[in-house]
């Protein structure tokens, strides 16, 4: 047998901890299936004594995660920190300057720096490996850079955020609002106690980012990608969409046009008969389409201890074996500058509610704006009346570009017996 690979892992969190578990306890099979021993030597985090369920024990404590880049023994640093800037970046760096190889779940530092780490991993001649950063357990970046590479893919698109999925699905099971949910989820851990970057997309985007630059061979444009998170989605629209034969889901979806790429996270309303519906609680699952495979789906566990450590030690093994493999399929100077498609062009279905004080001509009035902005509906649902209470108009329209779609809205919304903003889900045909 070769010689052992040593690894250092700064960061003993949830990830960290689950990490140090399984290479403990699987320590045997994992030698066989690497080839050789994998070791973890040494270890780093802010807290020597905090108790992590983990016997920390027999590896070399060190207080700065810095020093884990420069141990002579070491041949890969696992960085599960966190955090787009600030040591994680750091700390990466420095190990590649080192020549060390580096696996890391932070779906933040390679949604922001990514091009630029795969440059440096390149010139030190070591592997930038992420698959932990993107749908957790799911091995997607394994499936697109190497088991559909002889495909060109055409869309990538999924339920990238298990917190969502999980506050959505109960919202439309239970017919619960949204806030009730979220103050549920912070109860039992599963959302941060600022959840903003999950709710509000920021999250989905940093991994829609990431698999649109391995799926198409592109740069990681990040700040390219139209976010929309899932606060304003309410019970009714849930009630609506189940009507009309929708579920809603928060989707990221990267798509090749003919004018560029496509790269959008936002709600949407998805038929109740695609595979993507039934996805259900904190699973993740990605659908990629190429032109010679078809459609692959795959569904798992987005998050968690277990999850999460099963996709970096997936890349450690990598690591052992001697694979490499280009940090985002290809090399790094030869990935294109794809043109970004901007929100406004985007086209598609729309789902619209607007609360209206019911009076004679409102329903004509929005007719009118609709056909001023070439907007063709397709359907209208009107609900009971209360005299003198505002009631739902739900129209589902065919297919409009954004842009004309956002100035209808606008002027709808500037009617007088339209007394909510106006909500606007984009529904996709999958
Ligand atoms: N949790 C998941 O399910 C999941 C899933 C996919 C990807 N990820 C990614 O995995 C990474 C780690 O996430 P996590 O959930 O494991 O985070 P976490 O539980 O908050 O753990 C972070 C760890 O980093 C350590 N740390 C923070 N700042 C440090 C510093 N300046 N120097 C040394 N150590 C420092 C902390 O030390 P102390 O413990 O001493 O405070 C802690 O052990 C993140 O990039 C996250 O996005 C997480």
């Amino acid at each position: 047998m070769s010689e052992p690979l040593k690894i250092a892992v700064a960061g003993l969190g949830t990830v960290g901890a689950g990490l140090v578990r399984l290479i403990s306890e699987r320590s045997e099979d994992l030698e066989i299936r690497a080839g050789r021993a994998i070791e973890i030597t040494a270890v780093s985090a802010r807290d020597r004594t905090a108790e992590r369920g983990i016997d920390i024990a027999p590896y070399a404590w060190h207080d700065d995660p810095l020093h884990l880049a420069v141990l002579d023994d070491i041949d890969v640093v696992v960085e599960l920190i966190g955090g787009s800037d600030g040591i994680a970046k750091t700390l990466t760096e420095a190990a590649f300057e080192n020549g060390k190889h580096v696996v890391t779940a932070n779906k933040a530092l390679v949604a922001h720096h990514g091009l630029g780490l795969a440059h440096k991993a390149e010139a030190a001649g070591v592997s930038f490996s992420y698959e932990a950063a993107v749908a957790g357990g799911i091995p997607i970046i394994k499936s697109l850079r190497e088991g559909l590479a002889g495909n060109s893919l055409h869309r990538v698109y999924g339920i990238l955020n298990g917190t969502c999925n999980y506050i959505l699905t109960a919202m439309s099971e239970q017919g619960r609002e949204f806030e009730d949910v979220l103050a549920e989820c912070q109860k039992l851990g599963y959302a941060e106690a600022d959840p903003s970057f999950d709710i509000d997309g920021i999250d989905a985007a940093h991994k829609l980012a990431i698999l649109a630059s391995v799926a198409f061979g592109g740069e990681v444009n990040f700040d390219a990608v139209h976010v929309e998170g899932i606060r304003h989605i309410s019970p009714m629209d849930m009630q609506f969409a189940e009507e009309l034969g929708y579920r809603i889901k928060l989707l990221g979806i990267a798509s090749i046009r003919a004018d560029g790429l496509e790269q959008r996270v936002h709600p949407c309303m998805v038929p109740v008969d695609t595979p993507i519906a039934h996805v259900s609680g904190s699973l993740n699952a990605v659908v990629a389409d190429g032109d010679f495979v078809g459609t692959i789906v795959q569904e798992g566990p987005g998050a968690g201890a277990g999850p999460t450590a099963s996709a970096v030690a997936a890349d450690i093994i990598d690591i052992a074996r001697g694979l490499r493999v280009p940090t985002f399929g290809v090399p790094a100077g030869q990935l294109k500058a794809i043109a970004p498609v901007p929100m406004q062009r985007h086209t598609g279905a729309y789902y619209i509610r607007l609360m209206v004080v019911d009076k004679p001509g409102v329903l004509a009035d929005i007719t009118a704006v609709l056909r001023d902005h070439a907007v063709s509906m397709e359907s209208v649902l009107q609900r009971t009346r209360d005299p003198g209470e505002p009631v739902p108009v739900v129209m589902t329209v065919h297919e409009a570009e954004e842009a004309s779609m956002t100035g209808a809205l606008e002027e709808i919304a500037a009617i007088g017996a339209i007394v909510e903003t106006p909500r606007m889900i984009r529904i996709e045909s999958l």
